[in-house]
């Protein structure tokens, strides 16, 4: 097998926003199949690269997840490459971008040992509404509005977070998110390729939901997202930049996905041809 193409047990099959990919590594003469990557006994020292795409539970199990990375790398050509997964998987991420100078949604972040009265904090900080979330997460875990007339819900969840020693994050609630929403802006190869507009994941329902929908890229979020990418010090092979308004319609990026994102190739079928041209190139 020429590439692997990383998923989890919990959901084997690849996820079909990746079969463009799929077929586009097929059209470029390489065999390649998903592999979960809890699979066990799987020998991945076969495959000469290997792809994480929806390894979707790596947020519950960090540690397992960067050991398995860390065996990957020792034996096949992982992407993107562990110190990048490293650094990627704990949104702390966001700190060391904010000292670059990227404007980031302004965060509090809330240690693992300590308990934080969720009113008195929006009060200082002068957020009506806000949104608490691990530092560790994916697929919007534990994640929650918290509203200064009704903070109880969020409150129990800050509590729960502490308790299970895991460390959490505080922002105000940006409703930009539901009105205009949150722009992915997504590279690849060092280029951006495309953009969807995201569609409010707190607020999903119903069977025909969808993630997102078709957007132009502005010239405003191109920017900030080639500036997030060269912050980042590295070159990741893909990678998806999320970004969303604030109150005064200020750009500020909210998540840089280079694990495990959805990179929307069902948007844009050239950007899998795109990855897919340059992973044959690392198989040559
Ligand atoms: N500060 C915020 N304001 C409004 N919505 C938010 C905020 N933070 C997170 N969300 C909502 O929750 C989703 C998940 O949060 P995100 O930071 O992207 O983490 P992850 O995708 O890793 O779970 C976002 O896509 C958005 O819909
Ligand atoms: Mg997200």
């Amino acid at each position: 097998m020429d590439v692997a193409l990383a998923t989890y047990l919990g959901q084997p099959r690849l996820d079909p926003d990746d079969v463009p990919l799929l077929e586009a590594l097929l059209a470029e003469g390489l065999s390649a199949a998903p592999v979960p990557w809890d699979e066990p006994g799987f020998d991945w020292s076969k495959p000469r690269v290997c792809l994480l795409r929806s390894t979707w539970d790596y947020h519950l199990r960090r540690e397992e997840f960067l050991e398995w990375a860390a065996r990957i790398s020792g034996v096949s050509s992982l992407w993107n490459p562990l110190p990048i997964v490293r650094w990627n998987t704990h949104k702390s991420y966001l700190r060391d971008l904010a000292r670059k100078g990227i404007p980031v949604v302004p965060t509090e972040w809330v240690g693992a040992a300590a308990r934080t009265d969720l009113v008195q904090l929006l009060s200082e900080r002068g957020w009506q509404e806000a949104i608490v979330k691990p530092a560790i997460s994916a697929g919007a875990y534990k994640t929650t509005r918290a509203r200064l007339d009704s903070p109880g819900p969020a409150q129990a969840l800050l509590d729960e977070l502490v308790a299970l020693g895991l460390e959490a994050m505080v922002q105000p609630y940006l409703s930009s998110v539901e009105s205009s929403g949150e722009r992915s802006v997504v590279f690849i190869d060092g280029q951006i390729t495309h953009a969807v507009r995201k569609r409010p994941i707190l607020e999903r329902s119903g069977p025909h939901w969808q993630e997102a929908d078709p957007a132009t890229l502005g010239e405003e979020e191109a920017s900030l997202a080639a500036r997030v990418l060269s912050a980042t010090g590295f070159s990741p092979l893909y990678g998806r930049v999320d970004l969303a308004r604030d109150a005064g319609g200020a750009l500020a990026l909210m998540e840089l996905e280079l694990v495990e994102p959805t990179l929307f190739f069902t948007h844009h079928r050239p950007a899998a041809e795109r990855l897919a041209h340059a992973v044959a190139a690392l198989c040559r």
